[in-house]
């Protein structure tokens, strides 16, 4: 299934977060993409949030894995600064990738390979008015 959204603002992000943070169920991998600020992690809040997380969500560009408490575990990865996949599973991150909570992810893309089958894709577009279109795709539906 592929859905697209127009997110005019933060709050639009936060809000469209929201809604997949309400649907989410335990084990759903979210791959968050885009450019540098094109508002992942804004999404990322917005779904926080809906998880009744009230941390402040940065990304854990340094970290690379942050995990949160809520009425759901959330585990938020940025992969930015990690150089390949052995790297990844060194970390235990598979482990997250097949958990008792949600997964999100931004910078996916060097753990491609790796990532579950019902994986939901977010592709994040800035447009030139510095509105977002955000594109999801969920894997569970594609042949
Ligand atoms: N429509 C919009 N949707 C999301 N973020 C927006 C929007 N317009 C402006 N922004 C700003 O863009 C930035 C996105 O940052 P961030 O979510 O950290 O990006 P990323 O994690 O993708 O690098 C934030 O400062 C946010 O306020
Ligand atoms: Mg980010």
């Amino acid at each position: 299934m592929k859905e697209e959204y127009l997110c005019k603002t933060p709050k639009d992000m936060e809000a469209l977060g929201a809604k997949f943070g309400k649907q989410a169920e335990k084990g759903t991998v979210i791959s968050l993409r885009g450019s540098l600020g094109a508002g992942k992690t804004v999404f990322a809040r917005g779904l926080a949030r809906a998880l009744g997380i009230n941390e402040s969500i940065v990304s854990p560009t340094f970290t690379l894995i942050q995990e949160y408490d809520g009425t759901l575990k959330m585990y938020h990865m940025d992969l930015y600064r990690l150089s390949c996949e052995e790297d990844f599973m060194a970390l235990g991150g598979e482990d997250f990738l097949y958990s008792d909570g949600i997964c999100l992810i931004e910078w996916s893309e060097i753990i491609d390979e790796m990532l579950p089958k019902g994986t939901i894709f977010v592709n994040i577009k800035i447009n030139d008015d510095q509105s977002r279109v955000v594109e999801v795709t969920d894997e569970r539906s594609r042949s």
